[in-house]
């Protein structure tokens, strides 16, 4: 029901702003305004703002501004119409009574709801009878806990196609409800109704608040689909819900950040594990509604991929629709799991450490755009360099918000120079090599001298060095490339000897009938941890999207030789017979 705006002002007047943000922070008076820390994000020295008489606050850390409505919405994590209601009740205004239309749009969403409160409670009882203990075998199998079972609500349709309706009946539910909810199926050749989930695992999915609006079904025989969910109905829009909002809702605003998996047993496995902050769309891609609601929960809502091609593609997606939606502030962050991998597999296989550690590295969303550019097409020409900064220009245009367009365009610029610094050399300074003009060279004008770069460029020797980091990350992530282009980095030396230690094991043969994580378990052991973290770092992969898990090995094989082959090039110059040598300074 829309709440006119009159009712809206006077509820706003009638609020003490200063005492419903006084709940949430410790505020101190200064004139006619309040000042104290912000509730959006941690600060030390108060920025956070609220003018009572004006009805608004200002947080001048996190740029947010708004009035109560907004106020309760972000740190209650209530809706528009939750907030109304808090403050309605709060200062004793009565909610204008709706209009005849609305009233009966209301009571059949409520009949909807009821519905399906009904059957989430039938499909449950029959999951705990004695007709669950093979579905109950199942999910104990799968490492789901009675206790997350209960949280869940999950539940079990049973084969018979006639089992609900009657059920409901017995509950006080009419079969044109039952058949309006999407939980009964009319045959178009006049027969009874019959149960559209059967023989199924059921999923309650709930809106915000945590009431039933429709079900998740996953086979359990062998039916067609192995996932069901109800058809869309007055309650319930899959591109506009989240399975495990409510769930997820305190944890979210907790730890102001919020996790976007791919499915039901993904969220349920995530919140078991300690992730409570854990939701997924409805085997859909990520809609913009669906966005708006993670922005709400979070700045920056990061969401899982299998690090396989297919989780590269997904992730592609979700670039191309959150791009024109960004503001300052807002953005999103993609977290790969080892290829073949969901979060259910992954906590049942290594644990919530694994988890934590996949986590902990976030590539944000420009990074992935230049990762996806840079990765597409070969870079060896200047017309398919042109090429590149073209498609990266493309990507900025989307970007709706004129501020965000622009720090993309810088990120993506400062990252082509650091890709390309001959190039960036060239045009932008001339004088740069003059040092031998005369035959005079030092004896280490040889030896590449660090750039030193007009203020405001980034520092190319590191990324320079993160170039090689990448080549090494390849060989660490995809053992079937090490296997093959071992040879290659026999010869190459690396002025760094840290990282030139963790060359030698990469070509060691010994080593070389271990995987990714026996990889790493060595090197750890060998006390090259902290190398480690810095090869698999996202700053390694900004530049060298082939190092990624999971890239196809021709790909990756490609790119990889192409990349050995710019950092050989970039040097000045000096070549160890036998192979390439290249320098690195820190
Ligand atoms: P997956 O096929 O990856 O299944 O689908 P899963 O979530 O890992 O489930 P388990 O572990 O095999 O039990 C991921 C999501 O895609 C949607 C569902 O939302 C599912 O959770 N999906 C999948 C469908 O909607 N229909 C399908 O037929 C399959
Ligand atoms: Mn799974």
């Amino acid at each position: 029901m829309a709440v006119p705006r009159e009712f809206l002002d006077e509820l706003r007047a009638r609020a003490d702003l200063a005492a419903v943000v006084g709940r949430h922070v410790r505020l101190e008076r200064r004139g006619r305004e309040f000042v104290g820390l912000s509730p959006f994000q941690k600060e030390k020295t108060p920025s956070f703002t609220v003018v009572p008489d004006k009805g608004f606050y200002h947080c001048f850390s996190s740029g947010k501004h708004g009035d109560v409505f907004s106020f309760l919405m972000e740190v209650e994590n209530l809706t528009f119409r939750e907030a109304i209601e808090r403050l309605a009740g709060e200062v004793g205004l009565e909610l204008p009574r709706e209009t005849p239309e609305e009233a009966a749009r209301d009571s059949r969403r409520a009949g909807l709801k009821e519905a399906n409160e009904a059957a989430a409670r039938l499909f449950a009882r029959q999951l705990e009878s004695p007709a669950g203990a093979q579905t109950r075998h199942y999910l104990a199998e799968r490492g789901v806990q009675p206790e997350t079972i209960r949280t869940f609500r999950l539940g079990l349709a049973p084969s018979s196609g006639q089992w609900l309706a009657p059920a409901l009946e017995a509950q006080g539910i009419p079969v044109d409800l039952a058949l309006e909810a999407g939980l009964l199926v009319r045959p178009d050749d006049g027969r009874a109704p019959f149960d559209r989930f059967r023989h199924r695992l059921m999923f309650p999915i709930t809106d915000l608040r945590g009431d039933v609006i429709a079900f998740g079904g996953r086979a359990l025989g062998d039916a067609p689909a192995k996932y069901l969910n109800s058809p869309e109905t007055p309650l319930f829009h899959k591109g506009a819900t989240l399975y495990g909002l409510a769930a997820a809702r305190q944890a979210a605003r907790d730890q102001q950040a919020v996790i976007v998996v791919e499915g039901y047993m993904d969220v349920i496995a995530m919140h078991q594990a300690g992730f409570a902050h854990a939701v997924a769309p409805l085997g859909t891609a990520l809609t913009e509604a669906q966005l708006a609601l993670l922005w709400r929960l979070s700045d920056e809502p990061a969401i899982c991929f299998d690090g396989d091609a297919a989780g590269q593609r997904a992730a592609a997606r979700v670039a191309e629709r959150a791009l024109p939606q960004l503001v300052p502030g807002r953005s999103l962050g993609f977290v790969w799991l080892p290829a073949g991998e969901d979060p259910d597999s992954l906590l049942q296989r290594d644990g919530p450490a694994a988890m934590s550690r996949a986590l902990a590295a976030v590539t944000p969303l420009a990074d992935l755009v230049w990762r996806l550019e840079w990765g597409a097409r070969p870079l060896e020409t200047p017309e398919q360099r042109a090429n590149l900064e073209q498609r990266l220009d493309a990507r900025v245009a989307v970007i709706g918000d004129r501020r965000v367009a622009h720090w993309y365009r810088e990120r993506f610029r400062e990252y082509l120079r650091g890709a390309f610094p001959y190039g960036a050399h060239r045009a932008g300074r001339p004088q740069a090599r003059s040092t031998g003009r005369f035959g005079e060279r030092p004896a280490t004008a040889g030896l590449r001298q660090p750039v030193a770069l007009p203020v405001g460029r980034p520092d190319l020797a590191v990324l320079r060095h993160r170039q090689i980091e990448g080549l090494l990350a390849a060989f660490i992530n995809q053992p079937a490339l090490r296997a093959e282009r071992r040879g290659d980095l026999k010869h190459l030396a690396i002025d760094d000897p840290k990282l030139d230690k963790v060359r030698l094991e990469l070509v060691n043969p010994a080593l070389s009938g271990l995987d990714t994580d026996g990889l790493r378990a060595h090197l750890t052991a060998c006390g090259w941890q902290e190398e480690l973290d810095r090869i698999l770092s996202r700053s390694v992969n900004e530049l060298a999207g082939f190092a990624a898990p999971g890239t196809p090995l021709d790909e990756a094989s490609r790119r990889w030789r192409e990349e050995l082959a710019f950092a050989s090039r970039r040097k000045s110059g000096v070549k160890a017979s036998g192979g390439t040598h290249m320098q690195v300074q820190d």
